[in-house]
């Protein structure tokens, strides 16, 4: 994660994808953008250094690993996060749901206001992901309204040189606009 020193509230932005060339980061990297000026963006890379979840480690957070505890202070600290996820096998990425379940007990999520997008080549979406991704994170009561989901169909057709066509940034628009609502009035 980019490290910043500025004291601006922040948007934590969450790739379900470790791929370099992520078409669901850059999606997220386009639909971020739009709230920057009010926002930092801070782009995280916690999904690939945090160890297997394991209850057994979950019992003392003072004890938690450095990236476990890494991670819950990014998202304790953000204004709002945005996830955006590929969907693998019906599924959201386990690394993905391993990063999600470190913060169940936390809580970092709790009235956290919170948007879920899913991008995929295909023509579904990544709609099965989406609804798995917003169920687990409605069960640990983010503040995720349905005007804060998107899925994105056929997206390698949808991104640009610069970010993503513009009819994906009228969607993305709204996206932003409605997340960024939930932030002054949580
Ligand atoms: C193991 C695996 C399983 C996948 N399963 C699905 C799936 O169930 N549904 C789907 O729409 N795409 C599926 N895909 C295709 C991904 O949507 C595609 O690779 C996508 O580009 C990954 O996102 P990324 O570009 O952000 O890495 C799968 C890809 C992989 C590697």
């Amino acid at each position: 994660m980019p490290e910043s020193n500025s004291k601006k509230p922040y948007i934590a932005a969450v790739s379900g994808s470790m791929r370099e060339t992520s078409s669901n980061t850059r999606v997220l990297l386009a639909a971020t953008s739009l709230l920057q000026g009010a926002y930092d963006i801070r782009l995280s890379d916690h999904i690939q250094t945090l160890p297997p979840f394991n209850p057994d480690s979950d019992h003392d957070h003072s004890q938690a690993p450095l990236p476990v505890k890494q991670w819950r202070q990014f998202i304790a600290e953000a204004s709002a996060v945005m996830i955006c996820t590929p969907e693998y096998a019906a599924g959201i990425p386990g690394s993905l749901k391993n990063a999600l379940d470190w913060l169940v007990s936390s809580g970092e999520f709790v009235n956290k206001p919170t948007a879920a997008i899913s991008a995929s080549p295909g023509q579904g979406g990544g709609s099965i992901a989406l609804a798995s991704l917003a169920g687990t994170l409605r069960i640990m009561t983010a503040t995720l309204p349905d005007n804060c989901t998107h899925s994105i169909a056929f997206v390698s057709k949808k991104l640009t040189a610069t970010g993503v066509d513009p009819e994906t940034e009228t969607e993305l628009q709204q996206l932003a606009t409605n997340l960024s609502k939930l932030t002054t009035t949580a």
